[in-house]
């Protein structure tokens, strides 16, 4: 054990901290985590959680979700400036258009957005959860933000509803081709094809699974394939291996690395644990208005 990870043992013990980390955190953070997870099972365990202090090993809008479901609780960030490009995505302005547009309109905000944004929102989704909280709501007209390719996805799953998809993207799913996808198959032709719904579409109608990242690893446990073609960030590599010691595992582009998750270091997160530095804060109105939309999430997804 490095004296890093030590003192952060040590420190969690002493201050009743919980550290929750995403699957794309570097590998030595999501070891030392008390949970590890993707964004669904993060905010469960985020909003059931009653340690003193929630470490929140992630981006900021992670931290921020953490705080807007138990708002009582100090949440620290190891790197405040690790934010999600995506989260920023939408527009206020056209969400009050839209409204004005569909008098029946649901405004369905996908997580990776920051609380701002959320608060315009009546629902939130994740990766996990989108289709089945979609198909719940009563409405016809769905205003799906930021993630077009998730939209997408979604729209495709309800067919009996109109949903109009905003214009935002992850970087790094939005990169990834279709060709790459060929490319990798002709490589390894027994592989099986495990992509994120942040791909674009002509990536995830080339998979033979798609979905969140407890999703990916929940399928290659169960498919058959020795050789699996992965479509998601490089740090879920860690959980895959970890999990599958006898399968080999290929990233479908070597571009394939959330460089703001990256950011999330073990030094970093035994400073701001010794230091209880990085609260996160959110206003108490905003913070109010978009917790409606995160529990009304947690109750159709169940
Ligand atoms: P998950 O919903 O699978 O955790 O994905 C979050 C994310 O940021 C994908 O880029
Ligand atoms: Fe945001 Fe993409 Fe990074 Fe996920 S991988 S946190 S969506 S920038």
């Amino acid at each position: 054990m490095s004296s890093l990870t030590e003192e952060i043992q040590i420190l969690k013990k002493e201050k009743q901290a919980m550290i929750l980390a995403h699957y794309y955190v570097p590998d030595e953070v999501q070891e030392i985590a008390d949970v590890t997870g993707d964004s669904f099972y993060l905010s469960k365990v985020a909003k059931e959680a009653d340690a003193k202090i929630l470490v929140f090993a992630g981006v900021s809008f992670m931290g921020e979700s953490a705080k807007i479901l138990n708002p009582e609780k100090k949440v620290l960030l190891p790197d405040p400036a690790a934010d999600c490009a995506m989260a920023h995505m939408a527009d206020v302005e056209k969400i009050r258009a839209m409204r004005d547009r569909y008098p029946d309109l649901a405004v369905v905000c996908y997580i990776n957005s920051t609380a701002k944004l959320k608060q315009y929102a009546d629902v939130c989704v994740t990766s996990a959860n989108a289709v089945k909280v979609v198909k719940a709501l009563p409405n016809k007209h769905i205003y799906f933000i930021p993630d077009q390719h998730l939209g997408s996805f979604v729209a495709a799953q309800v067919p009996e509803k109109e949903v109009i998809v905003g214009d935002g993207y992850c970087p790094v799913h939005h990169q990834i081709t279709a060709e790459e996808v060929r490319q990798a198959k002709k490589a390894h032709p027994e592989a099986s094809v495990f992509v994120h719904p942040e791909c674009p579409k002509e990536v995830t109608e080339l998979a033979d699974y798609v979905g969140s990242t407890s999703g990916i690893i929940r399928a290659v446990a169960e498919d058959e394939a020795k050789t699996c073609l992965i479509g998601t960030e490089m740090g879920v590599f860690y959980e895959l291996k970890k999990q599958n010691p006898e399968k080999e595992f290929y990233p479908l582009q070597a571009e394939q690395c959330c460089y703001d998750m990256k950011k999330v270091t073990l030094k970093k997160v035994r400073d701001c644990l010794r230091d209880e530095t990085n609260e996160v804060y959110v206003d108490r109105e905003v913070s109010e208005k978009a917790n409606r939309a995160m529990e009304l999430m947690l109750q159709l997804a169940k």
